[in-house]
């Protein structure tokens, strides 16, 4: 049963491409190629319309990316912005990648990332354990669009058009076993083609975690796309994690592994400084990371606006209930 949550923040977005102009591109798309199977092809013509000269940097990524066709999925209405969202081009150069060097430009040098083939590792306490190909994972999973706000720990923040699939679907995929309490997810290791992660301080490879029931949580989103299109390399291609009320460094990117555990993961950043970068890492405005504020965060190409930032990045209304009495059990819930 669907129950309409009012929320302070529900005004339009009105720098978002308008659902229908979506969904009719969709449609589109579908006729083009009579669905998901002829992806490539169907892809450049949607969006050339069939002219083959002067290709736009769409039909490059189509040219280029198998799951191209999947592209723009329709929107789901139910995730509402408070802000415009940030430019592509802001989003696509404004980036945390620490496996391709520790400035925020580094998308030119994520291009050497390989994302075809693809495999993602499915192991631990699981029925089954499987290896599943990035695109005939897509084949088992519906894609939609979602409008999220985006709160770094280093208190900025940007609003993201992201398209994925619930993270529940994968933990049915999964089918982990009843001992399993937490999901290890772990970004590739290939120091040949990302020099970042050649410094030896860094414990790599990429590691998050989140319990299982934060994984089944509606706003858990592993994305595979933004702004209508396939992620693009520097923002986590082909599989990253979006988890929208906790600080950004949870967002795993470039995933090649889910195993399913009954031991609370010790993830990149904690093994890496622990003190200030903790498990939970849920967005408080009140609570101060050791060196900074987190009351406000500044809007990413906005010319420095800043904003009040909200207890759970504003999705308390859909999270906050899995937390009840932690804190009182001694757990850090902020950090
Ligand atoms: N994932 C990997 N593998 N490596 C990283 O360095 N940085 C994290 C997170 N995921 C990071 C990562 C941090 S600190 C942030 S804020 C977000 O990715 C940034 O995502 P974006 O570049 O798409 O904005």
């Amino acid at each position: 049963m669907f129950i309409k949550r009012k929320k302070g923040w529900e005004i339009p977005e009105s720098q978002a491409t308008p659902e229908a102009v979506f969904r009719n591109r969709r449609r589109f798309l579908t006729a083009s190629v009579g669905g998901a199977t002829a992806i490539g092809g169907g892809a450049y013509l949607a969006f050339s319309g069939g002219d083959g000269a002067g290709a736009t940097a769409a039909t490059q990524v189509a040219q280029a990316d198998p799951s191209a066709g999947f592209y723009p999925a329709p929107r789901s209405m139910r995730y509402r912005l408070d802000r415009e969202l940030t430019e592509e081009k802001t989003a696509t150069t404004y980036n945390n990648f620490y496996e391709f060097g520790t400035s925020k430009n580094i998308w030119q040098a994520a291009q050497k990332l390989p994302i075809r083939p693809w495999q993602v590792k499915i192991d631990g306490l699981v029925d089954k354990e499987m290896v599943l190909d990035i695109d005939d994972l897509l084949k088992k999973v519906q894609l939609e669009e979602r409008l999220y706000r985006h709160r770094c720990v280093e208190a900025w923040s940007m609003a993201v058009p992201w398209t994925g699939f619930p993270m529940k679907a994968l933990v049915e995929i999964a089918n982990p076993k009843s001992s399993a309490k937490y999901v290890r997810m772990e970004t590739f290791n290939r120091p040949d083609i990302a020099s970042g992660m050649k410094a030896s301080f860094y414990p790599w490879p990429y590691i998050e975690g989140l319990t299982v029931e934060e994984a089944a949580n509606e706003m858990t989103l592993l994305a595979t796309g933004v702004y209508g299109k396939p992620l693009p390399k520097q923002m986590g291609a082909p599989l990253r994690l979006v988890t929208p009320w906790k600080y950004g460094f949870k967002c795993v990117k470039s995933i090649v592994r889910f195993t399913f555990t009954d031991e609370r993961p010790r993830s990149f950043w904690e093994v890496a400084q622990g003190s200030e970068y903790g498990f939970w890492a849920n967005v408080n405005p009140k609570v101060s990371h050791p060196r900074w504020s987190q009351a406000s965060e500044e809007l990413i190409g906005t010319g420095g606006k800043r904003v009040p930032t909200q207890l759970y990045n504003g999705y308390g209304d859909f999270v906050a209930q899995l937390y009840t009495g932690l804190e009182q059990k001694g757990e850090r819930l902020w950090m």
